[in-house]
């Protein structure tokens, strides 16, 4: 079986489309067999550390572990010493003698890195405020499934340049696809982040070009996607910007200028009438529990490249 050579899943720039591609193939192939497959993961435990609220991640995770015969203990940071000031270093060696793997969602990649550092199992990112590279899998595989191809399509993706901006570039870039990404001028995704995945995608052949211009954008895009405006830690954030992104919402006009058989996709949690009408979101070109669903299946298949013996 395809074995991934980094110990840890931190971000997608550090796996080559090979790798990636990997990732994809198991995870048709574990979503083939369903709950009847093998216990690839038998007697193996994964630890998930939340900093932050969590429905699919959290889920996804413990329920693909269940299906791989391992088991996941759910760790708030407001429940373990870590929330009081022990630190990451000392966490992840601690974890690291009892359990066969760290999934963490937290704010700063650097703690994501440090744990990693620290620990000897593999530490997998579940999401911090520069990356969500899990979703990008599942994104991908649903991409894969629904148009059954990556090269030559184009996903735009419009709203804030977020997490989901950063890791959606990368993943468009290391798989082929082009990505348009349309943000207001003052909520473009990092700019290291942007040149990184347009360096990828001059290695793979895929375009990747940002627009304030939502119509421009949109025109003659295979995949719409869409995030919430305010992200996770941007609460207070959220009124200004309902006004900053009052042109970004995909809508029926806006999804005109996409190609007639476009696919809607959201990572989710959604906010209909904000980031994305109810028409759309509930539509016909939505693939959104599709993608949801896709979190396990995508998971399962890096659980086990990367805590398989
Ligand atoms: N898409 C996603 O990561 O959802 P959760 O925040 O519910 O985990
Ligand atoms: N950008 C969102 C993604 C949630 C899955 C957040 O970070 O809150």
């Amino acid at each position: 079986k395809p074995k991934l050579k980094k110990k840890d899943f931190l971000a997608l720039k550090d796996f080559t489309t090979a790798e990636i591609l990997d990732v994809l193939n198991l995870a048709r192939e574990l979503k083939k067999q369903g709950k009847a497959g093998q216990p690839l993961l038998k007697g193996k435990v994964l630890a998930m550390i939340f900093e932050k609220s969590s429905t699919r991640t959290r889920v996804s995770f413990e329920a693909g572990m269940i299906q791989l015969g391992g088991q996941a203990i759910n760790l708030s940071t407001r429940d373990i010493q870590m929330g009081r000031g022990e630190t990451v270093a000392d966490t992840a060696k601690v974890l690291s003698s009892y359990v066969d793997g760290i999934m963490i969602r937290t704010y700063k990649q650097s703690v994501v890195e440090e744990l990693a550092a620290n620990s000897t199992v593999p530490v997998i990112n579940g999401l911090t405020d520069d990356f969500h590279p899990c979703q990008v899998l599942a994104d991908l595989l649903t991409i894969l499934e629904v148009k059954g191809s990556f090269h030559g399509k184009k996903l735009t993706y419009i709203g804030d340049g977020n997490n989901m901006t950063h890791s959606l570039m990368m993943g468009a870039a290391k798989v082929g696809m082009n990505c348009t990404v349309v943000t207001p001028e003052s909520y473009k995704p990092q700019e290291r982040f942007f040149k990184a995945a347009q360096e990828e995608g001059k290695l793979t052949g895929s375009v990747i070009e940002w627009t304030s211009d939502p119509v421009k954008g949109v025109a003659g895009s295979d995949v719409i996607y869409t995030d919430v405006w305010a992200s996770m830690g941007q609460e207070e954030e959220a009124e200004e910007r309902i006004k900053a992104f009052a042109d970004y919402q995909v809508n029926s006009d806006l999804e005109a200028h996409a190609k007639k058989d476009y696919t809607f996709m959201h990572c989710l949690p959604a906010h209909r009438g904000e980031e994305v009408t109810a028409e759309i979101l509930d539509g016909p070109h939505s693939v959104v529990f599709h993608e949801a669903e896709n979190r396990l299946h995508a998971q399962k298949a890096l659980l086990t490249l990367l805590m398989g013996d």
